[in-house]
């Protein structure tokens, strides 16, 4: 009999304490972008459209750390999350700061009635979104907080990029193991019979020091891979235009080994953007 997974929106609640550590693993072991790249790369394409950025809307903010490096380049960021435990440790983060604003809040609903100057949604947050009619919804929600002209930047995990995963962890789980924190934590891939889909089982093991005990956990995060004309198509069906995509946080185009696909879309209406914004893989050329 196979193992059953459930879906679950806080899938990352159990390893939340220790997030910033795992964190700098997947940097260096699975090349994901350091926040503040990832906060510099949203900046340059904020900076390359008019007017100016100055309220942000951070969805899936996690335990806070693209939050931080938004917060220190001075933009008003408000952040949504479905999960309290990653709420309270945002808020810890970044301390008592005039210019945040946290939302406990399940995407694809987006509970705020006013508009945005742009939408962020890092850490491959939207590679849990279980189907295309659900990404969908999350994409409308998103179009509908967002003012004319107004960007919406988000990534996802690659094809690539959980192929080398699985191909990497498949026979044996992969981890580290940090004595100075009493930690120790493997991740493991696997292809479930869904299509397109990859299960990422995360063990960790938490050593209690008063007691000399180690507690185990762990949480089996289901994620979706998804053709980029797929997701292209569905942010156009929502309404965007100009949908580009580009390598990790990187200004240049996605490409076969991209392990992060990074997305910048454009609702339409607002002044033109300067010629310079387009150095993205145009995904989807723009409608007449
Ligand atoms: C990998 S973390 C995001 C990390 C963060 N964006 C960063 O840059 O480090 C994924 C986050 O998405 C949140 N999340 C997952 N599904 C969600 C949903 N449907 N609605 C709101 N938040 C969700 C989880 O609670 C978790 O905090």
């Amino acid at each position: 009999m196979g193992s059953q997974v459930t879906e679950s929106v806080t899938p990352n609640d159990e390893m939340a304490e220790n997030y910033d550590v795992i964190a700098s693993w997947f940097l260096t072991d699975w090349h994901e972008a350091p926040r503040d790249q990832v906060a510099g790369f949203m900046q340059r394409i904020w900076e390359e459209h008019s007017p100016p950025v100055n309220k942000v809307l951070e969805l899936c903010y996690g335990p806070g750390l693209t939050l931080r490096e938004l917060v220190r380049r001075g933009y008003g960021v408000t952040g949504l999350d479905a999960s309290p435990t990653q709420l309270e440790l945002a808020k810890q983060r970044l301390g008592r700061s005039a210019q945040v604003r946290l939302v406990e809040a399940g995407l694809p609903a987006i509970p705020l009635e006013e508009q945005f100057d742009a939408v962020v949604c890092a850490g491959g947050a939207f590679t849990y979104v279980p189907n295309s009619t659900v990404l969908l919804q999350a994409f409308q929600a998103v179009h509908r907080v967002l003012r004319p002209g107004g960007t919406f930047i988000f990534d996802l995990f690659s094809e690539a990029l959980m192929q080398r995963c699985f191909e990497y962890t498949e026979d044996a789980p992969r981890g580290i193991n940090l004595e100075s924190r009493g930690l120790t934590f493997f991740l493991a891939c696997h292809r479930p019979a869904a299509k397109d889909s990859y299960d990422l089982t995360f063990v960790q093991f938490l050593r209690n020091d008063a007691t000399q005990t180690y507690t185990r956990s762990s949480a089996v995060h289901r994620v979706h891979t998804r053709p980029q004309e797929r997701v292209t198509d569905l942010a156009v069906q929502a309404g965007f235009r100009r949908v580009q995509v580009f390598d990790n946080y990187r200004h240049q185009p996605s490409g076969p080994e991209t392990l992060y696909e990074t997305y910048v879309a454009v609702k339409p209406g607002g002044p033109p953007a300067r010629p310079e914004a387009s150095s993205g893989r145009a995904a989807h050329p723009p409608r007449p």
